[in-house]
């Protein structure tokens, strides 16, 4: 490289006129207006227009810039002029300026790109993903990434100066049961083993409190194999704590502070404390799940009792069932909702399991539905009453198992939360859901730990943990919600060796298998390990929520696809025989067709 850069391209303004400059960057916009060549010049801080006019830059010079082509990286000297009257671009920081130049190298050549980063919302995502740093180029792309990078600073600064130390836990690892499945790294030495990567570095954190580190953080990768989803990738980073001799109160106000500070130096928000607390109940039977976005009501009303003796038989066989009929009032969205909207909530539900969706139109001459016929004159009172029902709503029902209720109208809620633009898409909302079951049952009716199987019960129901009241033992345990977005969860954990094997035993996890596993965890709770708690942050997912992007992809820098396939090094990908032969591994693949999609 023969030219030096002493200026950024994005940092020039009309205080630089008349200095020299040298610029390095990416040719942007290339204009040939009579021989005069003007190219926008793009680097990480913005965009200066460079200006090849032959008679300051000589033939030689002018003849080159005639070559340069859409992202050639070049490196250009010259001078700074103010544009001429009326030139300016008021857009722009940069736009009262623009540079003579008078030397330039070309430093790389750019073949045509495969699309244009400015203009890459046209282009499928697999092209973008697999040609990544062209997408990046994008300022609003890259600056994801930017904001990620601040984001993180501050984060760090935060848990420092509250005491906090970083602490570095494996990559290799033996499984946690934190629920999803493991990513296997086969071992080399000990032949025939396998390393799991951290679902996340739970186990870890708690030793280090064994250990006497009373305030840990970690800025940790994690790595769950399981379905992704727009807010899940198969590798994240989470903001992990832990905190020594505290209360659930304790770790609640630490993180309170955390999101004061990076609301009012991000967003400009002076954040209310301390955040609201609903407890998981609630949130279940108001909003159908136990991440309920409340930046707008739609709360589900109960009526599995105003229907107890209805004739209308999608609810009474529910009901004999055990089932649920359950509601939501959709307040003056009649105008707003045509009968194919209503009908078409049935495929909406559908894929929930759901099997349908029941309607009433409030119509100003009289109700309208499809049901209603069913229904007693009382019944149908009771009805209005209990959704608060007035001419101009629509009231929408579902009637069965309770965990189907719950799950269809949670997502009807927030479909049309948004369908009818019920909430401002800037409102940013926290809350906390506190109290959740320690256990759950699981589809094949087996119990499971709701959290993790290291999570505290609350002290008043660990009587049920004997009674074998089993299901309705609350646990110190607290997710924080964010726009309908677990942000983050953690809980008290148990720090006695007692109750911690009578939870495993009560989970039919036995004895011999728990210390296989986290042996090492069982052996610290009878070596001085003091009460403690913590809680872990989806970074992801908050940077998302700050920005208000679409997808966690967009603040990710190399994020994987659905598959969890890296498009740019085409990953995961066979690996060679003499590699295998050494890890002792035989591949064994499914018959063809059911590989296609693997
Ligand atoms: P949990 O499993 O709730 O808790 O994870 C903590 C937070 O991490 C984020 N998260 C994810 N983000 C992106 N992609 C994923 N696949 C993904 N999975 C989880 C969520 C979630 O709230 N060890 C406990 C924490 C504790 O008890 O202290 C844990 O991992 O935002
Ligand atoms: P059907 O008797 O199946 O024609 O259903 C009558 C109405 O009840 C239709 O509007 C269906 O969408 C609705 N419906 C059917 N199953 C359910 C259900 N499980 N919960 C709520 N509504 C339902």
């Amino acid at each position: 490289m023969r030219l030096q850069r002493n200026f950024r391209c994005g940092e020039l303004t009309a205080k630089d006129v008349g200095k020299e400059v040298c610029l390095c960057g990416w040719v942007e916009n290339y204009r040939d207006h009579g021989g005069i060549i003007f190219i926008d010049l793009t680097d990480r801080w913005g965009l200066a227009q460079i200006v090849f006019d032959p008679e300051v830059c000589g033939k030689e010079i002018h003849d080159l810039a005639g070559g340069l082509r859409s992202q050639f990286v070049i490196a250009a000297k010259g001078t700074v002029r103010l544009r001429p009257e009326g030139m300016a671009n008021p857009k722009l920081s940069t736009g009262e300026i623009e540079v003579y130049i008078t030397d330039m190298e070309i430093l790389n050549k750019s073949k045509t790109p495969p699309f244009e980063a400015l203009h890459a919302e046209k282009v499928n995502d697999e092209t973008r993903l697999k040609y990544r740093y062209i997408d990046l180029r994008n300022p609003a792309i890259r600056n994801c990434l930017v904001f990620r990078s601040k984001l993180m600073h501050a984060i760090r600064e935060y848990f420092y100066k509250n005491d906090f130390v970083e602490v570095e836990t494996p990559i290799l690892n033996k499984s946690t049961p934190e629920g999803a499945r493991d990513y296997l790294v086969p071992s080399r030495v000990r032949e025939g083993c396998f390393y799991a990567l951290p679902q996340s570095p739970q186990l870890f954190k708690q030793i280090l409190m064994t250990a006497g580190f009373d305030r840990y953080i970690q800025i940790a990768k994690c790595f769950r194999d399981e379905d992704l989803r727009a807010d899940r990738q198969p590798e994240f980073t989470q903001v992990d704590m832990e905190m020594s001799f505290i209360t659930q109160d304790d770790i609640i106000a630490v993180v309170e502070g955390l999101f004061k500070e990076l609301f009012k130096e991000f967003l400009n928000i002076d954040l209310k404390l301390p955040l609201p607390r609903m407890t998981y109940q609630e949130a279940m039977l108001k909003y159908g799940c136990d991440k309920p976005d409340l930046r707008f009501g739609l709360e589900i009303k109960e009526l599995s009792d105003v229907f107890a003796n209805t004739e209308f038989s999608v609810f009474k066989n529910t009901l004999a069932k055990k089932g649920k009929v359950r509601g939501i009032n959709l307040k003056g969205a009649c105008s707003k909702l045509a009968r194919k909207d209503l009908d078409a909530m049935t495929d909406f539900v559908k894929p929930l399991r759901g099997k349908g969706v029941a309607w009433i139109k409030m119509n100003p001459d009289g109700p309208q539905s499809p049901i209603i016929k069913f229904f007693t004159e009382a019944e149908s009172k009771a009805l209005y009453e209990r959704m608060v029902a007035e001419v101009g709503d629509v009231l929408i029902f579902v009637a069965d198992s309770e965990k189907i209720v719950c799950n269809c109208l949670s997502e009807l809620r927030n479909f049309f939360g948004k369908k009818l633009g019920l909430y401002d898409e800037n409102e940013k909302c926290l809350s906390w859901i506190v109290d959740f079951p320690m256990f759950e049952l699981d589809d094949q009716g087996k119990l499971s730990a709701v959290h993790h199987p290291f999570t505290a019960p609350v002290k008043e129901d660990l009587p049920k943990l004997y009674s074998g009241d089993l299901l309705n033992i609350r646990t110190d345990a607290y997710d924080i919600v964010f726009n309908g977005h677990e942000a983050g969860g953690g809980s008290i954990r148990i720090h006695d060796p007692e109750l911690q094997e009578k939870i495993l035993e009560v989970l039919g996890i036995p004895l011999e298998q728990a210390r296989q596993q986290f042996g090492f965890l069982l052996d610290a709770l009878e070596l001085g390990t003091p009460p403690h708690g913590g809680l872990a942050l989806g970074l992801d997912r908050l940077v998302m929520l700050f920005l208000g992007t679409e997808s966690i992809r967009d603040v990710i820098a190399f994020p994987k696809t659905q598959k969890a396939t890296c498009m740019m090094c085409d990953t995961p990908t066979p690996v060679s025989q003499a590699q295998l032969d050494e890890l002792h591994i035989a591949v064994t693949l499914p018959p063809e067709e059911d590989s296609k999609d693997a």
